[in-house]
């Protein structure tokens, strides 16, 4: 018989629970801990955060925690407008953007920890290598044949307009982390998020790829393990909805074998 057992840092240990400010109107924050500098197990820390001297999101409260209480706890952020995509991570169960995750909204200790299923850097940074590798295979870029326009290459509005819902994905991840398709085979399925973007190029009236980018996806793996579980049109921060946007790739490809 086979015994299965989980790596001895797969346990997530009990944390430091931080002191919390005399007074206010305190909410308690259990934040994912962990270093490859310390060789311990990862833990969850406890930090109280006075709402009153504290902006509305996740996000001003983990720069309130970093600035005030704790300075080696660790996270990406940089427009805190859902515009750049850095922050993502999984606040009370869901993978969203913390800058637009309003406190207010999560019932309870706010607990939060890094993208599930990716390799962590530290504490709520995730390693976006193999993510970023797998878009640049999709070849995000306009590919023509035709000559270089003297200004710029037009498009009608009605074909502008087929781009709506696909040009807006600011590439956080949140999709292809909740994707339990993507979880068991992300280093082959090029999971949502770069689904999404190899449709929006391949439908993008300027290209001329086609044929290239639908052979590009041509795979057991890198589309076919889309099975439409739809985790990915819940999770996105942005509201798109890149199943849709993989049910079109496939039919794309059905369409050209006819
Ligand atoms: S619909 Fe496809 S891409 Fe979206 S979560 Fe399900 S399997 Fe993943
Ligand atoms: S589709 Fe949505 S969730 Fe996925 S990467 Fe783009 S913005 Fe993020
Ligand atoms: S900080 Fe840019 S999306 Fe949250």
């Amino acid at each position: 018989m086979v015994a299965f057992s989980l790596p001895q840092n797969s346990k997530v240990d009990a944390g430091k629970i931080w002191p919390a400010p005399h007074k206010g109107e305190l909410r308690e924050f259990r934040i994912y801990r962990w270093s490859p500098d310390d060789h311990h197990n990862p833990r969850l820390d406890t930090y109280y955060v006075d709402l009153r001297s504290c902006g509305p999101m996740v996000l001003d409260a983990l720069i309130k925690i970093k600035n005030e209480q704790d300075a080696t706890l660790t996270f990406r952020r940089s427009c805190r407008e859902g515009i750049c995509g850095s922050c993502a991570m999984n606040i009370d169960g869901t993978n969203t953007l913390a800058c637009v995750k309003a406190i207010e909204d999560v019932k309870g200790p706010v607990k939060i920890y890094p993208l599930p299923h990716m390799p962590v850097v530290k504490d709520l940074v995730p390693d976006m290598t193999n993510f970023y590798a797998q878009h640049r295979s999709i070849e995000p870029w306009l590919k023509t044949t035709t000559p270089t326009p003297e200004a710029e290459w037009k498009q009608s509005r009605p074909d502008r307009a087929k781009l709506d819902g696909l040009y807006e994905c600011i590439l956080c991840a949140c999709c292809s982390t909740s994707c339990p398709s993507y979880w068991w085979n992300g280093e082959r399925y090029l999971g949502p998020a770069v689904l999404l973007q190899a449709y929006r190029w391949l439908i993008d009236s300027r290209d001329e790829a086609t044929g290239e980018r639908l052979d590009n996806l041509e795979d057991p793996f890198r589309l076919y393990r889309c099975h439409t579980i739809m985790n990915c049109a819940k999770a996105c921060p942005k509201h798109l909805n890149p199943a849709k946007a993989i049910a079109e790739l496939k039919k794309m490809m059905i369409e050209r074998r006819l």
